[in-house]
């Protein structure tokens, strides 16, 4: 067929014109920005940008909300569906949450995404040993963090925050005399900085998990600590778009409660960071003299009730826990560009099954809520205590 260019145009603006009148489609969601995301890692972009609620959480809540018969505890728990938080890249085939979970971030929103595979995973516990080995790191590479890079980098438009494999770095400064941590040690330093070199993309902001108070806010752990980050970091080459730490990952501790929670235990004299106020301030000042950007996002997802913990280490499902604050960059402090939702409140730490594989004696101990599934794994009972405990109350 052959026809002039005006017949072209016109061709062309009535095929345009059709479909309101005939079809009835829906209008295209807005996904994403119209140009190109650029993060300046050197401010907190917490203030531009909202912690988006990731479909797989909203999904998970929802299903929690179809099993209360309550009328005003399910109306809370929709509620719940609406807090933003981290989707957690836990294993190679989880990979395949992100590109779904892209598909309703809208442009004043943030994705965020927790990088967890590492060879030789949690090192010193056993609740979340994950699918890769000790020595599998050029599968790490190849098949983990070039398969998420190439996503992200297909969505340009899209503003990500990334929580940069939890407790890893940490175990290997506090947890260097176990065989297990040791054998995962050159994995770890090289997987976290290849990370962080590969991962860093215009529309990306990197925190580094940096465990919380109790683990690397003793005395004699605050600068090993910080040397340690400092030195994945420098071994990336510095990478533009890391902005700091994430604290408190799947913990419990208090923001600012003074004295601290554990300030009366025998052992207190020895760490000066009772509370993860402090200690966002004072690792934070041993990051800067370690050479490497010290600015920490905090989760309150599950810190709503102290008390609970028999010891500061308890981590596994402790009992009596409650929501905490909910996201926002209002924090108070300027080293902490915000508070966020990391873990995924609801979905269990460790399974209390003394005879499965990833049984660990923490997921046992008087303080941790039983029964409880394997690590990751939804826990309805659980969800619903967060949920009665929290503050602010939903
Ligand atoms: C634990 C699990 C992991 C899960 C995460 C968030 O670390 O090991 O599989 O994704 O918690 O619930």
């Amino acid at each position: 067929m052959k026809f002039s260019q005006s017949a072209a145009l016109a061709f062309a603006a009535s095929a345009l014109a059709a479909p309101s009148t005939t079809t009835h489609q829906k209008p295209a969601r807005a996904v994403g920005c119209a140009s190109a995301v650029t993060l300046d890692a050197s401010t907190n972009v917490w203030k531009k940008y909202k912690l988006h609620a990731n479909q797989f959480y909203r999904k998970e809540v929802e299903a929690a909300v179809g099993q209360l018969s309550d009328s005003s505890l399910s109306s809370a728990a929709k509620k719940v569906a609406d807090v933003g938080s981290f989707l957690w890249l836990d294993t190679i085939e989880n990979i395949g949450k992100l590109e779904p979970a892209l598909e309703d971030v809208p442009c004043e929103n943030i994705l965020g995404l927790v990088i967890y595979d590492l060879p030789g995973r949690d090192c010193a516990a056993k609740a979340s040993n994950g699918e890769l080995k000790v020595g599998e790191i050029s599968k790490y590479k190849t098949e983990y963090i070039d398969k998420i890079v190439t996503i992200l980098k297909a969505h340009p438009n899209t503003a990500f925050a990334l929580v940069i494999e939890p407790d890893s770095l940490p175990n290997l400064v506090t947890n260097s005399d176990l065989t297990t941590c040791q054998n995962s040690a050159a994995g770890y330093r090289d997987g976290v900085a290849y990370a962080l070199k590969q991962l860093n993309l215009p529309n990306v902001v990197m925190y580094i998990d940096a465990g919380h108070g109790g683990w690397l806010g003793w005395d004699a752990n605050l600068k090993p600590g910080a040397q340690e980050l400092a030195k994945a970091y420098k071994a990336a080459g510095s990478p533009k778009q890391v902005r700091g730490i994430a604290t408190n990952v799947a913990g419990w501790n208090q923001w600012d409660l003074s004295p601290g929670e554990f300030s009366k235990a025998s052992d207190a004299k020895y760490n000066s960071c009772q509370n993860e106020k402090t200690y966002v301030t004072k690792f934070g000042a041993e990051l800067k003299s370690a050479g490497m950007p010290n600015h920490a996002i905090v989760d309150t997802g599950r810190n709503a009730v102290s008390g609970l913990r028999l010891e500061w280490g308890d981590w596994c499902n402790v009992n009596g826990a409650g929501f905490g604050a909910r996201p926002t960059s209002e924090t108070g402090l300027d080293l902490a560009d915000a508070f966020v939702w990391v873990k995924p409140g609801g979905e269990s730490d460790g399974t209390s099954d003394t005879s499965a594989n990833r049984y660990d004696s923490f997921c046992g101990k008087e303080d941790a809520f039983k029964p409880s599934p394997e690590a990751g794994t939804w826990n309805q009972e659980y969800f619903e205590m967060l949920l009665k405990n929290a503050k602010p109350a939903f």
